[in-house]
């Protein structure tokens, strides 16, 4: 968990939460701010909402089973109508963020992608100008040297994310690394984006261009909802 109080993330989610309705297939993100959206769906399904949660990561797929939540894998839906997913930075004008905080921004991607709308929760913390957050990317193990002299070829600096809890790497839902790539101020962020993408064994980097359909910031009295 990172970021501001706990109750304006609670907001957050719970205002996303509130833009499900009967027989939506529901994309279910991860870290502080989604689960807060997961917990109010579990109030909702127990007092009658009919919904099917998709989850992004071995954690949000607990917390949904815990709360209740019927859950589905992708390929057993049609498309999915809403996903509800965290953000480690956004850029309010745009809407335009940087995931994988949590390590799972690939299914993140993947659900969010496979969705009619993509609402991001977020608290105040998270606001910026411009993205200048560490870009997570995720890489497949044997590809890691190259993925980082890419980085650096990108003008960023890459650190392989350690474990705080092993002598040894964090090791992501799907058995990859995770390199943190400092880019300082990203001016172009679809032109980033779309580099990064085309290096070999990068599986899927954080940064999420022309995803967001609304972001939902929560503070201390109150949230804001803005469309894109
Ligand atoms: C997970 O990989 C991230 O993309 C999360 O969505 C992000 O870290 C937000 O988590 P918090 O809501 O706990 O800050």
């Amino acid at each position: 968990s990172t970021g501001g109080s706990d109750a304006a993330k609670r907001r957050a989610g719970e205002a996303a939460a509130e833009q499900v309705t009967d027989g939506m297939a529901v994309g279910l993100g991860t870290g502080s701010t989604a689960a807060h959206a997961i917990d109010a769906l579990g109030r909702a399904v127990d007092a009658g909402l009919d919904i099917v949660g998709v989850p992004t990561s071995f954690a949000s797929r607990q917390c949904a089973i815990d709360r209740g939540i019927p859950i589905a894998d992708l390929d057993e839906v049609d498309g999915l109508d809403i996903a509800i997913d965290g953000a480690d930075q956004i850029v309010a004008e745009s809407g335009d963020c940087i995931k994988g905080g949590g390590a799972a921004h690939t299914r993140e991607k993947i659900v969010a992608a496979a969705s009619e709308e993509l609402l991001i929760v977020v608290d105040p913390t998270k606001v910026a100008e411009t993205l200048d957050h560490t870009v997570a990317i995720e890489v497949i193990p044997a590809a890691r040297t190259g993925v980082e002299a890419a980085v650096e070829g990108l003008d960023g600096t890459p650190t392989l994310r350690q474990a705080s809890d092993k002598d040894g790497p964090v090791i992501t839902d799907n058995g990859n690394l995770v390199v943190d790539a400092d880019f300082g101020s990203i001016d172009d962020s679809a032109g980033l984006a779309a580099s990064l993408s085309q290096v070999p064994g990068v599986v899927e980097h954080g940064l999420f261009v022309d995803y967001t359909s609304a972001v939902y910031i929560g503070s201390e009295d109150g949230v804001s909802e803005t469309r894109y």
